[in-house]
């Protein structure tokens, strides 16, 4: 049965949001204005999720979309939205977070270009009882189905190019995509670029089960399919291994080209202004858009006030990308970060920087810290940054950065909710929150990109 719900405002998760009976409804693909026909799954904590059926009254907020995949595809959900008010409403989301604090919230950093942005986009392959197959995203509506993209306009078009070459070659290959009961072969294809350098990387990831493992034709026609539209990528083959009762354990083969690409980013740190080139490996996590990463970076150095000689602490690293633009500053870095292939990136990036006063350490941040402050010559760092991932910080890591007792703390997250949940802890534990400034890293979708500096209050 469809109920008509209005839309008033947005969820957390930036989907339309309105009422029904005595809850809430969260709506994909509705925007707040629309009147719409839903269909509402169970109610869960007060809230239904619903599935939109029809527009009866259509939002003024709509614009015309770029992309022909509008509304089916779940990859940017806002893009019917005018690219200001998507910054507003995203500017709402950051206060909504921080309730007590409007008056330290930035105005949002927009997109120069909100266009073409993204360095990195992973597709899935699926397919139907009937055979039919699909290499794409997901539906937006289609609890986990994928599509067939032919366009998107969040990266580069070599993109499209490169995934209608895989589909056709796929069709011809006789593969299988792989699904739940662990049949078939083909799992992702990931795509990545270095946006300065043009350097393209491509990775293919399959069942680890040796039944569904490709044949040397069916690789080598792979390659074939990728090369027939761009030249000089760097091509791999990843093997996922699957085993009950033991962590997924992931292999990558390198099929053609270098190992790595690289990309450059420009870094204003407001005394110095650098132009810094980063390796990265297929695994290595990195800004998915190099253009607001250099304004995110800059930004957050020059919020900061070092002290001279200032010891920084950059946690969750990455290809210490922070690191680096904060060793042109700093006395000593110390960087933390889980990924080894993203440490050996960064050991690679500091080699070719000429950067000889930061320090890189592989492992859990609680665990790294532990072992550090056992150190006789261990020095406490004036600065911490840290930029974990969505779920935030977790216990030890929260705890160490309170006893650690840094000056000043630059906490740099994609989730507004586990970041403002942290900050409240660091604020009962003597912090002041000065600043509050979101970037928009990610147009046409509700993610977003905030940056928190932290004070320690005088005692
Ligand atoms: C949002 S990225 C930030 C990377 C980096 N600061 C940058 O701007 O490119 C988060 C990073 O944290 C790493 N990570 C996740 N859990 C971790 C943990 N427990 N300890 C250390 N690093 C972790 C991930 O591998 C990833 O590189």
């Amino acid at each position: 049965m469809e109920t008509l719900v209005v839309i008033e405002e947005f969820s957390k998760k930036g989907r339309g949001a309105g009422s029904v009976g005595t809850g809430k409804v969260e709506v994909v693909g509705a925007i707040p204005g629309d009147h719409a026909l839903v269909e509402l799954s169970r109610k869960r904590k007060g809230w239904h999720v619903g599935f939109l059926r029809e527009l009866t009254v259509r939002s003024e907020l709509r614009v015309q979309p770029r992309c022909a995949h509008v509304p089916i595809c779940g990859g940017c959900s806002w893009q019917e939205i005018d690219y200001k008010k998507q910054l507003q409403f995203k500017e709402a989301i950051v206060r909504n977070a921080f309730p007590s604090m409007h008056d330290r919230v930035r105005p949002i950093i927009a997109c120069d270009d909100p266009w073409h942005y993204r360095n990195k986009m992973e597709f899935s392959f699926s397919q139907n009882k009937a055979g039919e197959k699909f290499l794409g995203l997901m539906l937006a509506q289609g609890r986990s189905r994928v599509f067939n993209l032919t366009e998107c306009h969040l990266a580069a078009s070599w993109f499209s190019d490169v995934l209608c070459s895989v589909r056709a070659w796929w069709k011809k290959s006789g593969l299988e995509a792989f699904r739940m009961n662990g049949e078939g072969a083909l799992r992702t294809l990931i795509l990545r670029e270095g946006q300065r350098t043009k350097e393209k990387l491509v990775m293919l990831t399959v069942s680890g089960n040796p039944n569904y493992a490709l044949t040397q034709r069916q690789i080598d026609d792979f390659i074939e399919a990728i090369e027939t539209v761009v030249s000089g990528a760097s091509i791999f083959l990843r093997i996922q291994q699957v085993a009950k009762g033991s962590a997924t354990q992931f292999y990558e083969i390198l099929l053609k080209g270098r190992d790595h690409i690289k990309e450059e980013l420009v870094i204003d740190t407001g005394k110095n202004k650098r132009e810094l080139t980063f390796k990265i490996s297929p695994t290595s996590f990195f800004q998915p858009n190099p253009a607001q990463a250099e304004k995110l970076y800059s930004l957050a150095l020059q919020m900061l006030d070092l002290p001279p000689k200032a010891v920084v602490f950059d946690l969750y690293a990455g290809t210490a990308t922070l690191g680096m633009a904060l060793a042109l500053e700093a006395e000593k870095v110390v960087s933390i970060e889980l990924n080894p292939h993203a440490v050996f990136d960064a050991e690679w990036g500091a080699k070719i920087n000429g950067i000889h006063n930061l320090s890189l350490y592989i492992g859990d941040v609680g665990k790294v810290l532990h072992d550090l402050r056992a150190l006789s010559d261990f020095r406490a760092p004036d600065v911490v940054i840290v930029d974990p991932p969505r779920a935030g910080l977790d216990p030890t890591a929260l705890s160490h950065l309170l006893s650690l007792h840094p000056v000043q703390i630059l906490y740099i997250s994609c989730n507004v909710a586990t970041q403002a949940q942290n900050i409240q802890v660091l604020q009962e534990g003597g912090y002041t929150l000065e600043i509050i400034q979101p970037v928009d890293q990610f147009p046409h979708t509700p993610h977003i990109e905030n940056i928190g500096l932290l004070k320690r209050k005088l005692s």
